[in-house]
């Protein structure tokens, strides 16, 4: 190549080069810089303690949980700066003072607007393979962002919860900790940051350990009370109570839920109509509908009332639901019929399920 050859082609370069900064300096100057900040955390990954009778916590790829990025989504989950008019915060509705619900038949979002469904607790969440009653949302990051910009629960837009978060020198700080520090001019708050690290919070929101575990795990014969060890045997019996078929127990580990949605009659109106339609909303199949995902029984003494519209108050009136076959309906689940349990079963069944009550990891 000759002296002049280069020469004209560095030139051309550096004039492409230059109109392309023009063409930059003239965007920026009217649009903030689009690039999307990574939502992947910089700090190294912990493991996440489980307490007696639950399997390691699932870890998605793109979000390992950190310390700093649990410690920021606590801080999120209790914040209020989330919601419109600085009222509702997550644990409104998922309270650890009611094992992680909020003790209403439905929730109550901003100006006092109510929902249709009762508040799942958060506990154990960290297994589900979907999220909500109905399974609408994969994951636990797909559905932090939901409540916030929900307009009868925190009703903010996404925009806004971002600039109330960044205008809070401690959050905003704890965003460049927990995800680095964000280019000059650009705030270190995003969405999918507060989504990923409130769903790293809710993956140690964690029960286990409990009277029913140390007796089945920890081989502590005694941890148990007589009535628990017989409701425990009903409880698993197909012949007796039949709930193990969905509330899973399983030989090293007990989540007390299959995952899968189930119509048990719950929310017929006098008609003999669902008031709610569930599952079939989200997969379109017909078998799906009145279903909703089975709940976990873990904590359930603390999270009454029961069911996704919160129709049952006490662990009792659960049973005796479940003992009278639930509501009949085209598509009741071939697992709920009329069960044949006297006084003394049913009372068992009840502090069986106080024995679930446990705690968190030490
Ligand atoms: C106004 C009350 C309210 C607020 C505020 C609220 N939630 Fe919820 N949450 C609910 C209700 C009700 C459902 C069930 C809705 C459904 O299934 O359709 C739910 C479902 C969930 C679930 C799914 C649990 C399961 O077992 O399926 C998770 C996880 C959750 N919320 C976390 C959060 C987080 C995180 C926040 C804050 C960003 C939040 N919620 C704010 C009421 C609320
Ligand atoms: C066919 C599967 C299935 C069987 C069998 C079953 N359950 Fe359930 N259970 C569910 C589903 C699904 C729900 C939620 C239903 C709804 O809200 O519409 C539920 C809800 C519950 C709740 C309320 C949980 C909450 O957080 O509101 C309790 C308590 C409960 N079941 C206990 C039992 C007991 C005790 C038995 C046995 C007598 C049993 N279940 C048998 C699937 C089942």
């Amino acid at each position: 190549m000759t002296q002049v050859n280069r020469m004209t082609l560095r030139n051309q370069a550096l004039s492409t080069l230059a109109l392309a900064a023009a063409f930059l300096t003239s965007c920026t100057s009217t649009h903030p810089p689009a690039a999307p900040l990574s939502a992947k955390p910089t700090g190294k990954q912990v493991t996440i303690a489980v307490p007696l009778g639950l399997p390691p916590v699932p870890i998605p790829e793109n979000n390992p949980p950190t310390a700093e990025t649990i410690a920021l989504g606590e801080k999120l989950y209790f914040s209020v700066k989330l919601s419109v008019d600085n009222t509702i915060a997550c644990s409104n509705c998922h309270d650890p003072r009611h094992g992680f619900t909020d003790a209403q038949p439905v929730s109550t979002g901003v100006r006092g607007q109510k929902g249709n469904r009762s508040a799942p607790t958060v506990i154990n969440s960290a297994y589900s393979t979907t999220q909500f009653w109905d399974g609408r949302e994969p994951t636990l990051e797909a559905q932090a962002g939901g409540p916030i910009i929900n307009p009868i629960e925190m009703g903010h837009t996404a925009a806004g919860a971002e600039k109330a978060i960044d205008q809070d020198k401690d959050l905003r700080a704890m965003f460049e900790t927990a995800y680095g520090p964000a280019p000059a001019g650009q705030s270190p708050v995003t969405m999918e940051r507060i989504a990923n690290a409130i769903a790293s919070y809710e993956r140690t929101v964690l029960r286990g350990n409990s009277p029913f575990d140390r007796y089945l795990y920890g081989g502590d014969k005694k941890a148990l009370s007589q009535a628990a060890r017989r409701g425990l045997e009903v409880f698993r019996d197909p012949k007796k109570g039949n709930c193990a078929v969905c509330h899973t127990i399983e030989e090293k580990f007990a989540l007390f839920t299959d995952n899968k949605f189930h119509n048990l009659g719950v929310g017929i109106d006098p008609e003999g109509k669902l008031i709610d339609e569930g599952r079939i909303k989200i997969s379109r199949q017909e078998a799906d509908r009145g279903a909703f995902r089975t709940p976990t029984l873990r904590n359930i003494a603390e999270t009454a009332p029961y069911m996704h519209d919160g129709s049952l108050k006490t662990l009792k009136e659960v049973v005796d639901f479940y003992v009278g076959g639930g509501n009949s309906n085209p598509q009741r689940d071939k697992e709920i019929k009329d069960l044949q349990l006297n006084k003394q079963e049913r009372a068992d069944l009840v502090a069986f399920m106080e024995s679930l009550t446990g705690e968190a990891a030490r």
